[in-house]
């Protein structure tokens, strides 16, 4: 078997504290003092490697790498031989030219394949289970506006997904409590063994009811939420219908002014945002929103995941 002395990124799960908190660190100085990491990556290649569309990780990755003094490849899945062949194979292949694989990939085994056959560290850009690098980032961005990570509780709102899954065993990691007042999971999406956990460290609780938002969010510092309809499946005909029934069922969860009036409280998003449908576009401008902000910071924590699994000196 190949690489299994490698720290990857396929969930959370497995990091440690000190990687976790080491990493949201680091993320808060690379903001801080850019210049002092310009040569931190300098002659690496990152490949990403991408199912799925994105803006933001894509942007991240290959910007982020420049920043480092490295230089980022874009592979788009559909434009290669992965499709044709075995993915062991293929991501061994592409290990051997680059020192790290961002792989957005649909499915989390397939992560899970890769990360197996690959010699150098995979992140796991986002599949149907997890979005670890976003959850390392909604740390940082918490922590830069609270100044703590250890107490803070976050409500999350929505469908209970891969970013959801991700701001739990983020949670676990640090202290940070996490609620989901969540009509539904997506099935792909389920983890009972994390939210067992979670739940057992006094770190996790769910809700499924509208009328609960209001008491849940007077509590919270941080609401959140995320598409009721994840990317590979808004344009998709076959979705239609679920699209429209998950419309309907998800309304009254929406954020908007009315459920976060007279609230003290950060409106967190990952984006993309859906405007009229989980979130109003007002919210995302609200002077309670940090979501411009979150959404810079993934170049920044992006750059210390890569330090990270680089395990570069301080
Ligand atoms: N939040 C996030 O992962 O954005 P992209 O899908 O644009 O990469
Ligand atoms: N849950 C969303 C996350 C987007 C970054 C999706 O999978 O589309």
């Amino acid at each position: 078997m190949y690489g299994t002395s490698i720290l990857h990124l396929t969930t959370l799960k497995d990091w440690s504290e000190a990687d976790v908190l080491r990493t949201v660190e680091r993320s808060i100085d690379i903001k801080r003092n850019p210049r002092h990491y310009s040569a931190a990556l300098s002659g690496k290649t990152l490949a990403l490697l991408f199912q799925k569309t994105s803006t933001r990780t894509r942007c991240a990755g290959e910007i982020g790498m420049t920043q480092l003094g490295g230089h980022a490849l874009y592979l788009d899945w559909r434009n290669t031989n992965f499709g044709l062949a075995d993915l062991g194979d293929e991501v061994r292949v592409l290990s051997s030219y680059a020192d790290f694989i961002v792989a957005r990939l649909m499915q989390h085994d397939d992560v899970l394949r890769a990360a197996e056959a690959s010699t150098a560290p995979i992140m796991n850009g986002c599949c149907n289970r997890y979005h670890p690098l976003q959850g390392l980032t909604d740390l940082m961005t918490v922590h830069e506006a609270l100044g703590r990570l250890e107490g803070v509780r976050l409500t999350y709102v929505g469908v209970l997904n891969n970013v959801a899954n991700s701001l739990i065993a983020a949670g676990l990691k640090t202290g940070m409590h996490v609620t989901c007042i969540c009509p539904e999971v997506n099935p792909a999406a389920r983890d009972e063994a994390l939210y067992s956990e979670a739940s057992a460290a006094g770190l996790y609780e769910y809700g499924e009811e509208a009328e609960q938002l209001q008491d849940v969010l007077a509590q919270s510092d941080v609401v959140y939420t995320d598409t009721w309809i994840d990317m590979e499946f808004f344009t998709d005909p076959a979705f239609a219908e679920e699209k429209e029934r998950r419309i309907a069922l998800f309304q009254p969860f929406q954020i908007n002014a009315d459920l976060v009036q007279n609230l003290d409280l950060k409106i967190l998003h990952c984006l993309p945002a859906h405007h009229g449908y989980e979130i109003t576009g007002d919210m995302l401008h609200d002077p309670r929103s940090l979501i411009f902000t979150q959404a810079e910071n993934r170049l920044h924590s992006q750059k210390a995941v890569l330090l990270q699994l680089a395990n570069a000196p301080e």
